[in-house]
């Protein structure tokens, strides 16, 4: 059995709720076979792994990416894809997220869940007896960092050693993903935001002995200048996620200074450096929402300006396009049927 098989081996049947949930070296085998699926797509070869399965893709917040990638990801895998949208099931409301599951678990071979609880993944994933895939709770966002990593690794070559800064919301769920994921592969994650927003000590604690056995290294600072000096890619995220409208007002007074623009490039020393975010953005006044904020709060681009989105040095696009290999390659993996 090769390296790939045995983790391959490992996670059939498996639930993907945090990157707590897979070691290392699975980690890195599903961003491989992630790469090894763009090329078959790139080439159009088919690879229906999930030929006549059935999979539930429960949203109670909206989605662009994520949905896209698991509905594209079940068509190009032979299995077809059931978009359940808050307005569609009763999941907590006229019935229990547990009995939800045990239905759900009848019928479908897999289920991804997008929503606000962490809870209520768990609470699927413990009852419903097929894969379940976290597709964003307030906590977590898993499958964006196996995309985030596919795309480090196409742009830099490597994981190892790599040093991401994370700048802007420290304790959201993109960060606190990209925090126990980059720790697990032995990155040199550096959290950069004011310390109201620091990320929990749980996930310190954990990212911080995760590191340890990797190699990689952990920073949790408000100081630019002790992060981005030197970074090999800067990571931001919007400054108010879905879920905490109100907080508008308050999030742009603490992280403006934390905006990636060009300062804040030149700062990095590193004419190769890559920008990544998760998007969606808010780089111009090309949203409903970024006129708003221009309107009450006179800025034209919050977490980035568009300078340095447009710029040689943002991948973002191939970093959503990545969201695609890399749900594909996780529901291809964790698939139980085989
Ligand atoms: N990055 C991401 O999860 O995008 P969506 O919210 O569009 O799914
Ligand atoms: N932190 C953001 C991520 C969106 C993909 C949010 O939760 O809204």
């Amino acid at each position: 059995m090769t390296t790939i098989d045995s983790a391959k081996a490992n996670l059939s049947g498996r639930s993907f709720l945090t990157l707590k949930d897979f070691s290392e070296k699975e980690i890195h085998y599903l961003i491989e076979l992630a790469g090894y699926l763009k090329s078959m797509k790139k080439a159009g070869i088919p690879h229906r792994y999930l030929s006549g399965q059935n999979i539930a893709l429960l949203f109670e917040k909206p989605s662009t990416r994520t949905r896209c990638a698991f509905t594209v990801a079940c068509s190009d895998l032979g299995a077809h894809a059931e978009y359940l949208g808050k307005h569609d099931i009763q999941l907590g409301k006229k019935e229990s997220v547990r009995d939800t599951a045990a239905v759900l678990g009848r019928m479908f071979d897999g289920i991804e869940f997008r929503g606000f609880h962490h809870e209520t993944v768990e609470e699927l994933a413990a009852h419903a007896g097929v894969p379940v895939w976290n597709g964003l709770t307030d906590q977590y966002h898993p499958t964006q960092v196996l995309a985030d990593f596919l795309t480090i690794k196409e742009q830099i070559g490597k994981l190892k050693g790599v040093k991401l800064v994370f700048t802007g919301d420290g304790r959201n769920n993109v960060a606190n993903s990209l925090l126990i994921g980059g720790a697990k592969i032995g990155m040199d994650i550096r959290i950069c935001t004011p310390k109201e927003l620091f990320p929990s000590k749980e996930i310190i604690t954990y990212a911080t002995e995760e590191a340890q056995q990797s190699g990689g290294n952990i920073m949790v600072t408000e100081k630019i200048a002790d992060a981005v000096p030197g970074a090999d890619v800067i990571y931001t995220d919007v400054w108010v996620s879905m879920g905490e409208e109100e907080k508008f007002a308050e999030r742009i007074a603490q992280l403006l200074p934390y905006q990636v623009n060009r300062k804040m490039v030149e700062t990095s020393g590193n004419d190769h450096l890559v920008f990544l975010h998760c998007l969606p953005a808010f780089h111009d006044l090309h949203t409903q929402v970024g006129k708003d904020v221009h309107q009450k709060f006179g800025i034209t681009e919050m977490e980035v300006t568009d300078e340095v989105f447009q710029s040689k040095h943002s991948f973002v696009f191939d970093q959503a396009e990545n969201r695609l290999h890399t749900i594909k390659a996780l529901m291809a993996a964790t698939n139980g049927k085989d």
